[in-house]
Formats: C-alpha cells, sequence, structure tokens
C-alpha cells in the first residue's frame, strides 16, 4: 500500500510516524477494476475506506432509476465513515470509475484508534464538517444557480483535485462519461452537453474523452460564481 498517499488522509494527518506505520499495518488492501461496485447504498458495513489509487463515484438512486452523484474520490481520499459515526447503513454506492485500490480499516479498529487520540479525532470532525459545508454549497447552487454555473463549479472542482497544468492549460482527466457529468452537477445529460459546447465554442476549454483541457479557468470561474 502507499503510505504516502494515506498520510494525505485526515486520519493520518496529525500523526507522526511511528503511529502512521503503526496504523497503516493495521489496514487491509482492497482492489477494484473499473465499473466495479465496492458497497451498495443500504448495504450494513463494517469498514472505514481510503483511496490509495484511481476515482471512485459515490453515488444515490431514486425510487424510478435516476442516478445523483455525491462526490467523486481519488487518492488520500476517505469515506465509509458515516456508518459508524451514525450507525445505520450505507448512504451510498461506491464504484470505481478506474482501476483503483484502497486501504480499509474496520470500525472496531478505528474506535479502538480513536481512544485517547483526541488530535486524530478532531481531523475526522474536520473532514465531517468540511463535507457538510460543501453539501450547502450544493444545496445552495441546486436552487440558485443555473445548469451552466453548476457545470463550471464541478469542472474547477476535478480540476482543483486532479488537474495538472500543462502549456496549453489545466488538463483534467476526469474520468467520467457525460453522463455521470450530468449526474454530478444533477442536470440531464443534453443540458449539460449544451454547456459544455457552450464553453468550448467561446475557447474557455476543449472537450476530450473522459477528460477536458481548461484554457480560460478566469472566465470559467467567473462564469461559476
Ligand atoms: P457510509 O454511509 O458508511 O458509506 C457511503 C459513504 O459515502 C459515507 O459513509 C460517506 O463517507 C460518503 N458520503 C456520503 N455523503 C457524502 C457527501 N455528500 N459527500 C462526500 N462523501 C459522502
Amino acid at each position: 500500500m502507499d503510505n504516502d498517499v494515506l498520510r494525505q488522509a485526515p486520519l493520518f494527518s496529525s500523526l507522526d510516524d511511528e503511529a502512521a506505520t503503526a496504523l497503516g499495518g493495521s489496514m487491509a488492501e482492497t482492489k477494484l477494476r473499473r465499473g466495479d461496485v465496492l458497497f451498495h447504498e443500504g448495504d450494513s458495513g463494517d469498514k472505514l475506506y481510503i483511496v490509495t489509487e484511481g476515482k471512485v463515484k459515490l453515488g444515490r438512486s431514486s425510487a424510478d432509476g435516476r442516478e445523483n452523484l455525491l462526490a467523486i474520490m481519488g487518492p488520500g481520499q476517505m469515506f465509509g465513515e458515516l456508518s459508524l459515526f451514525d450507525p445505520g447503513p450505507r448512504s451510498a454506492t461506491v464504484t470505481a470509475v478506474t482501476d483503483a485500490a484502497f486501504g480499509s480499516l474496520s470500525h472496531d479498529d478505528l474506535l479502538r484508534w480513536l481512544d485517547g487520540r483526541p488530535q486524530v479525532a478532531r481531523g475526522l470532525l474536520s473532514q465531517l464538517a468540511s463535507r457538510l459545508r460543501k453539501s450547502n454549497d450544493v444545496v445552495a447552487d441546486l436552487v440558485f444557480s443555473d445548469v451552466p454555473g453548476r457545470v463550471a463549479k464541478a469542472l474547477l472542482d476535478l480540476a482543483d483535485r486532479f488537474g495538472r497544468t500543462a502549456d496549453d492549460g489545466v488538463h483534467v482527466h476526469h474520468d467520467l462519461t457525460q453522463e455521470e457529468l450530468a449526474q454530478l452537477v444533477g442536470a440531464s445529460r443534453e443540458t449539460v452537453n449544451k454547456a459544455l459546447a457552450d464553453f468550448a465554442s467561446r475557447g474557455w476549454l476543449r472537450l476530450e474523452p473522459r477528460s477536458v483541457v481548461i484554457m480560460d479557468l478566469e472566465r470559467l470561474s467567473r462564469r461559476a460564481r
């Protein structure tokens, strides 16, 4: 398992090398192929996961089969803790969008690890608080922003986490289909495609399969506001 990546997770950020090695040693490794499901919304769960390679999507589906994506997570990001702190079924389905690997820790081991380590608990609380802040932003955007604004914001968020700056712009290899991008912003594929085509025609970005190259970050950021 890649310890450098594990150390980016909030669970590890306050630990010294010795404690981080001990915690890493109690984690098991899980691997998925692209398209595999790690667990389904509604399952019972007893583990928390940290992504060490690749990307996953966290999604929910409606009774009539429509899908909404809550988040895309990549290396160093953690999920699977809600069913521990608020006991109940898994709140989302986790599916690999690329081949992916994870470190997993059982909820029992995590609780034992938190005992007497308030700084680690604080790291987890800080992640939960930042997720709540982000969820509030998502709800506000669904009410106050139009679809192109939400698409621009989603692209900037993906660029922030997965972007690589090159001479011709920021290359964002998000690994999502246009359908998945639409599920992430809560709009139809047609409306999202129209927004992307409009941004491309203005020269703000270039569309490539499962990725975009952002050529005018400033204008895209202004559209996201
Ligand atoms: P759990 O409910 O155990 O399994 C699904 C996980 O998805 C959940 O724990 C959280 O870790 C994660 N999750 C749920 N909702 C969100 C959200 N809005 N943003 C990011 N991650 C989430």
